[in-house]
């Protein structure tokens, strides 16, 4: 049996706290597909084929991630892939209550389960909202995000 699992996200942008999920979760399944997704509740800073292109470029050393693009309903997504799994990651209680919604959710719409990875403690507090007020009022990102997001985001 192959498993294949989707890890939706708006990735606006990717950061290395993505990428430790992405890279963990890669390693225990056949198949993972980043699926760079519309967050209604949030406007994103960069373009969606620019968010797309820097995942591309962070995972290119990943041989079984794809990346994908969806403006919909994740489950409507996964239903026409034939995707029956989710990865989505937690840094803290406070992710806790609203992924819990989003899981049921996908459950009860399209049977779409979700697992949950708990994130490496030195990426608890990472997020890319705050990657993109350090890096708007000029601070260095580097550490936080892949050479290919600190070089957009530092304007290069
Ligand atoms: O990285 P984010 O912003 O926390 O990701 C949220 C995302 C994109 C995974 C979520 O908003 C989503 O799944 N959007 C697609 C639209 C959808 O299916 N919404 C219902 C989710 S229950």
């Amino acid at each position: 049996m192959t498993i294949t699992a989707v890890y939706p996200g708006s990735f606006d942008p990717i950061t290395n706290g993505h990428l430790d999920i992405i890279e963990r979760a890669a390693a225990r399944l056949d198949r993972l597909v980043v699926l760079c997704s519309r967050n209604p509740g949030k406007e994103p800073m960069l373009a969606h084929p620019e968010r797309l292109a820097l995942i591309e470029e962070s995972t290119g050393h990943l041989a079984n991630v794809e990346v994908a693009s969806f403006d919909g309903l994740l489950v409507e997504w996964c239903n026409d892939q034939g995707i029956r799994l989710a990865v989505k990651g937690l840094r803290a209680v406070s992710d806790f209550e609203s992924e819990l919604q989003m899981a049921q959710m996908n459950a009860h719409l399209g049977g779409v389960e979700t697992l949950f990875m708990t994130t490496r403690p030195v990426y608890s507090y990472l997020s890319s909202s705050l990657v993109k007020e350090v890096a708007h009022f000029g601070g260095d990102v580097s550490d936080f995000v892949p050479p290919a997001v600190a070089r957009r985001l530092a304007g290069h």
